[in-house]
């Protein structure tokens, strides 16, 4: 299903005009569709049934792709449970109506605060990195008295063959327990009073188009799992990270989930374990994307730039993975002018960086004032934005059939300094 379609009044998502949301709302702002939402879980829920494990399987929606509480909550309410990685993605989950229990706690370096909270809230499992971190969480446990939940997160040691700097399942990442020091650490774990072990993990990657990477990874887990049952450890469940990727270019589909999944599930079928997935962008990835305003036209000598107001605070990607996002303009037309020609643009925002693109070599016919949708921004898009240059976070709207709702106030500059105090 695509995000946007052509109506009277130009895109659209579901059946909301994309102008209207900017009359609304302004630019810059994060426009979601609640169906494309809901279509993403269907397609991991579906997958699964046909597959005969749905009732053994939890989809733990990783926050850290966009926690905003309107999705975390639309997630908790088609019965998701969550992966976290800090604290404050515990709180988040929790605030959204999110159920403890359905909580898997990632992450290669947690606090003991944040071991104690969740321990506290009672969550489903702690993916534990490392023999230091299994040391620190079981004493943190006796503490407060209670078991930690426990899976160790493996390193297969597999090529996941993405960008580097989302590629976590290599030996040279500093993710997971090495896969050849894991059987002697689940020993040692088995042995601690305060530990209760529950599961194994990996995740080794994000944005995986190929499935065979994932499928390899899952063959290493279920040696391990197995071995370690014959030396009478047994493992409630095996929860193989997320990485499915997505479609970024319009020319470059990506698989279906139940395409993705299919190898994955076929090493799994007929074992008693329960499943656990992550999945992040996949769930939210193409169900979003940047609504921003042309500000400025500037034809160069080499390059012609137009100016948006949306920039990389709001949407690091393009800077900071060279990332593709495809830009596509609201009105059928250029702008109310109707008499842009087309050019190749540099899609850049306001921020003083060279690195401030988030297009580069767009054909597009503009005009000043012109409305842009970034696509495929529905994934660490808002998720990973920050106040750089002093500007406030964009809004956060979602459309759910005709209509809108804000789900996130554009922030105010007072909100800026508000934490911040001068010398006496
Ligand atoms: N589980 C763990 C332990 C993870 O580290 C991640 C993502 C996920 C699950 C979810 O992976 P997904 O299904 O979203 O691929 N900021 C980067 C992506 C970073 C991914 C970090 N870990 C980007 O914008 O491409």
């Amino acid at each position: 299903m695509s995000l946007t379609a052509m109506g009277k009044n130009g895109l659209q998502v579901e059946s909301v005009a994309l102008s209207d949301i900017a009359a609304r709302f302004g630019t810059p702002c994060y426009v979601y569709s609640r169906a494309a939402l809901g279509a993403a879980y269907a397609a991991y829920r579906d997958t699964l049934l046909a597959h005969g494990m749905l009732d053994r399987s939890l989809i733990c929606y990783a926050v850290k792709a966009n926690s905003n509480l309107a999705i975390l909550n639309l997630f908790a309410r088609l019965g998701a449970g969550f992966d976290i990685v800090s604290g404050g993605e515990l709180a988040r989950v929790l605030a959204a109506g999110g159920k403890a229990d359905r909580i898997v706690f990632s992450g290669v370096g947690k606090s003991r605060a944040e071991m104690r909270s969740a321990l506290e809230a009672g969550i489903h499992c702690f993916n534990v990195e490392s023999a230091s971190e299994l040391d620190q969480l079981s004493e943190v446990a006796g503490s407060v008295g209670r078991r930690a939940p426990v899976s160790l997160r493996v390193n297969p040691d597999v090529d996941a063959k993405t960008h580097p700097y989302i590629s976590t399942g290599l030996k040279s990442a500093k993710f997971g327990v090495a896969f050849g020091a894991a059987f002697d650490l689940y020993v040692r774990a088995a042995s601690l009073p305060h530990v209760a072990l529950k599961g194994i993990d990996c995740h080794i990657g994000s944005q995986l188009l190929d499935p065979a990477p994932a499928a390899e990874a899952a063959d290493k887990v279920l040696a391990l799992v197995d071995r370690l049952a014959a030396a009478g450890i047994l493992l409630e469940h095996i929860d193989l990270g997320g990485g499915m990727g997505i479609q970024y270019r319009g020319d470059e589909p990506a698989p279906a989930a139940s395409d993705y999944l299919a190898p994955m599930l076929a090493k799994l079928a007929g074992r008693r374990e329960k499943l656990v997935f992550e999945p992040g962008r996949s769930l939210v990835g193409n169900a979003g994307l940047l609504l921003t305003r042309v500000e400025v036209l500037k034809p160069g000598e080499e390059k012609h730039f137009a100016v948006v107001d949306a920039a990389m605070n709001d949407l690091m990607r393009p800077a900071l993975y060279d990332a593709w996002h495809d830009i596509v303009k609201v009105m059928p037309e250029p702008g109310d002018k109707g008499n842009a020609t087309a050019m190749t643009y540099e899609v850049v925002g306001p921020v003083c960086e060279s690195g401030d693109f988030l297009g580069h070599d767009r054909e597009l016919a503009l005009n000043e004032g012109d409305l842009l949708a970034i696509l495929s921004a529905g994934a660490y898009g808002m998720a990973m934005a920050s106040n750089y240059n002093s500007r406030p976070r964009a809004a956060e709207v979602m459309i759910d059939g005709a209509s809108m709702h804000l789900i996130r106030r554009r922030e105010e500059i007072s909100q800026l300094f508000a934490l911040e105090s001068i010398l006496p």
